[in-house]
């Protein structure tokens, strides 16, 4: 085989299988092979193999002692105070008005579930204008830059398989509207898979099975491509956080920012009440002193049930995955300064490879391992971390599936209801279901009203009231 540094590395480390179709390969693909071999850390795939597959039963086995659940602000109208809103809220505002802050998309997943081909991103959501996801984002986010005075530079975490397509789309769409000097990408790191034996695989001869390091690589990827050094020169110390896949959120919500600024946190969260019990969301609970969150897959099902003495749920807070952090604790977790470094998670997956001859293989069940970062593993490590309280129907509506729950047909629905909403505690009349969801397919431009806010005072300002009939939008 070839003498080269890297290949005699990977030997080093029992590794040499990544190069068993070296001398096979056309000269640009040996080159193209070293540069994803280059990436790897070898010292880091082995510490993980050894710790998440090596010693496990495959069983996570999160440890449970001392976890109760975490708690939260509630909203006014659960209980919470009113005039501690109105302060946040004052608050955000201001913090908007001086242009402290940041929206911050990440959409480097694999959307393997949606089975959609293209950037989630690029993906129709709206019910009438077939909006994709992205202008859905940019519209929120160029019109909270109009409503407070000062443009929100945005940023986009993409993958090394997406990030080509993701420019293009916006390049394509005159990034709807926003500066695009205002509009900034980045890619995010990847980890290679690993056979159960601890060899990393390869997905065709001349490529090894590399895939996206989670969510929580976002931590590392602002600080890698310099959004962060950007971010402080340009004086912005918050990051507004959200996923690409959830239309309904309000990406610029001035209470969320208001109550992270306030309470000088370094990460605020939202949550929901959980719907059920047994609903697949991560927990929010506190232990030894600290908030985490814990997923629904580590929580045993008896604690997922457990009630109160009022009869509800115990571990009643989902996590939804929108956050506020702030600017230095993500450079402080990418440095992984004091400890503070996220952790990897195991996924054992169906990953495509190669038989000794080079051959594919599809396999039909699981016959490797994925390692991945979360976001939400950042919280213990936050000081004054935060959790406010959202409503579901304001914030959260995903689209994951296919089909079924979480699919494009809900969030569809779900935004139909939010207009509903809207428009009628605005004096419009709207017949609904049972459910809220109205009648007639009707569209509010996020450039209209983007949250409850900006549509009323839109609203207001219409000289002429228009009939809430089918095919209504307002632009
Ligand atoms: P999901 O957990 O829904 O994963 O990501 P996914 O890869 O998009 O979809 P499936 O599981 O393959 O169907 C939640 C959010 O985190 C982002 C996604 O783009 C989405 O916004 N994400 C996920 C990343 O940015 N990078 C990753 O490595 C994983």
């Amino acid at each position: 085989m070839a003498h080269h540094p890297i290949i005699e590395a990977f030997q080093r480390a029992g590794q040499a299988q990544v190069f068993a179709f070296f001398d096979r390969l056309a000269p640009d693909a040996q080159q193209r092979l070293l540069a994803e071999a280059a990436e790897v850390d070898l010292a880091e795939v082995e510490r993980l193999y050894r710790s998440l597959v090596a010693k496990s039963d495959g069983a996570a086995g999160v440890n449970l002692a001392g976890l109760a659940p975490a708690p939260y602000e509630k909203r006014p109208e659960h209980g919470g105070d009113a005039a501690d809103w109105a302060r946040a809220k004052a608050a955000g505002e201001a913090a908007l008005r001086a242009g402290r802050v940041a929206a911050f998309t990440v959409a480097g997943g694999q959307g393997t579930r949606l089975g959609y081909d293209g950037p989630k991103g690029t993906f129709p959501v709206t019910p009438l204008r077939q909006k994709p996801l992205f202008q859905v984002f940019a519209e929120k986010i160029r019109a909270a830059g109009v409503r407070y005075g000062r443009p929100l530079p945005w940023f986009i975490m993409t993958s090394h398989a997406n990030h080509a397509a993701t420019e293009a789309f916006f390049a394509a769409n005159a990034h709807f509207g926003l500066d695009r000097a205002r509009v900034h990408f980045f890619r995010q790191g990847r980890m290679p898979a690993v056979d159960f034996n601890g060899q990393i695989m390869l997905e065709t001869p001349g490529s090894l099975a590399l895939s996206p390091d989670g969510h929580g690589g976002s931590l590392r990827a602002l600080d890698r491509s310099g959004a962060l050094d950007l971010m402080k020169r340009e004086g912005i110390d918050t990051l507004s956080y959200f996923q690409v896949d959830n239309p309904l959120v309000r990406c610029i919500d001035p209470a969320f920012i208001g109550w992270h600024v306030l309470r000088g946190s370094e990460m605020t969260s939202k949550m929901v009440p959980k719907a059920y019990a047994e609903e697949k969301v991560g927990h929010f609970c506190m232990q030894d002193g600290k908030s985490v969150v814990v997923e629904y897959s580590d929580l045993p099902m008896a604690m997922q049930r457990e009630t109160d003495a009022g009869g509800g749920l115990r571990y009643i807070a989902g996590s939804i995955a929108i956050h506020v952090l702030d600017r230095e604790f993500v450079r402080r977790m990418a440095a992984g300064a004091e400890g503070a470094a996220l952790p990897f998670h195991r996924a054992d997956k169906k990953i495509p490879t190669v038989d000794a001859a080079g051959g594919a293989v599809k396999p039909a069940k699981a016959n490797g391992v994925k390692f991945e970062m979360f976001v939400f593993d950042a919280l213990p490590f936050a000081r004054n971390p935060v959790i406010i309280e959202t409503l579901r129907a304001d914030d959260f509506s995903p689209v994951k599936n296919a089909e079924g729950l979480d699919s494009p047909q809900t969030c569809r629905d779900d935004q139909l209801r939010q207009f509903a909403r809207w428009l009628t505690a605005n004096g419009a009349a709207v017949a609904t279901d049972p459910s809220g969801r109205p009648a007639v397919t009707v569209e509010v431009s996020p450039l209209f009203g983007y949250d409850e806010d900006s549509f009323a005072d839109a609203w207001k300002n219409l000289p002429v009231k228009p009939a809430v009939t089918d095919g209504l939008y307002l632009a």
